[in-house]
């Protein structure tokens, strides 16, 4: 990761700032984004604290011109770019047939439209440097579950996309991967919206087996450093990964006897 210079989209908190301090403290200069332009600037400062190269660029990636501004500052301020980690994301909850049209709006618009206009104005950038595309998908990227329909589609449009580039890419030199990231101990601030539009705080995760950030943030360092296509965290990533492919109905049977159990874990 020495002089890398890496993007990394929704990084102001949790797990993208976790990735960002263990780039950073590999050597590789890394750009901080979220819209929360205080929250920016206080995790530029903390990370800066601790020894690493960062800047932070307060942009929302659901707009192309933002995305625009956002790769031209990382290759204005460093010279040129290795990586984009396409993490930002918002989480949506509920039941799909109460969702409210916006809340499907903002979904797609943040979690597939704004890693598509991302990637797309980084590419010609990293193709110059031979360097990589990486999405930061989930458990929902695997399988649908109930509750949680509108997001589950949005991580799986993300596989298709990871899926599609590494094709088109191949012969760039240019590498594009995926991580599903298991279950995981969020920031007390991280707030998630619900089908009604209202963004309420998500419950702390307290499951022994939740992987802490620093963990994922591990797994994603080596994910990069021997460009893996898909990798998983945690004991449930790879739980989901093998059952999802060998025995679906097995899922199948435990999501539609558990409904409640999903409620309940994420109100
Ligand atoms: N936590 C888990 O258990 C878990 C499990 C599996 C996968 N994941 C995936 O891991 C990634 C990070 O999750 P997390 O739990 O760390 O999320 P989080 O704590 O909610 O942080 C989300 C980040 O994305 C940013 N963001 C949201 N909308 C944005 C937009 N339109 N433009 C730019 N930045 C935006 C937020 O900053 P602003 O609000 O300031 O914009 C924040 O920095 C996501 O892709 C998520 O799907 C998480």
């Amino acid at each position: 990761m020495k002089d890398k210079v890496v993007i990394i989209t929704g990084s102001n908190m949790g797990i993208g700032k976790a990735i960002a301090r263990h780039l950073g403290a590999l050597g590789a200069s890394v750009v901080l984004n979220g819209r929360d332009a205080e929250r920016l600037s206080q995790a530029c400062d903390q990370l800066r604290e601790e020894g690493m190269e960062v800047s932070g660029f307060p942009a929302d990636i659901a707009d192309p011109e933002s995305c625009r501004q956002l790769i031209a500052h990382a290759v204005k301020k460093y010279g040129h770019l290795d990586i984009l980690i396409n993490n930002a994301a918002i989480s949506a909850k509920g039941f799909f047939e109460d969702t409210r049209p916006e809340v499907f709006k903002q979904s797609v618009d943040v979690n597939i439209l704004g890693a598509m206009y991302a990637t797309r104005e980084a590419l010609p950038h990293i193709k110059a440097t031979k360097g990589q595309i990486l999405f930061i998908s989930g458990l929902a990227g695997l399988r649908g579950m109930p509750f949680q329909g509108t997001y589950c589609m949005t991580k799986m449009a993300q596989t298709a996309l990871a899926e599609s580039l590494r094709a088109e890419l191949y012969h760039s030199g240019v590498h594009a991967g995926i991580v599903y990231v298991g279950i995981t101990k969020n920031d007390p601030t991280k707030k998630v919206v619900f089908n009604d539009g209202t963004w309420r705080p998500l419950p702390e995760r307290t499951h022994r087996f939740a992987s802490t950030q620093d963990r994922v943030a591990k797994v994603v360092t080596r994910a990069l450093e021997r460009r893996r296509f898909k990798t998983t965290v945690g004991w449930d990533g790879k739980m989901y990964l093998y059952v999802s492919r060998f025995a679906p109905w097995l899922l199948d049977l435990v999501f539609r006897n558990n409904i409640d159990k999903f409620v309940e874990h994420d109100t």
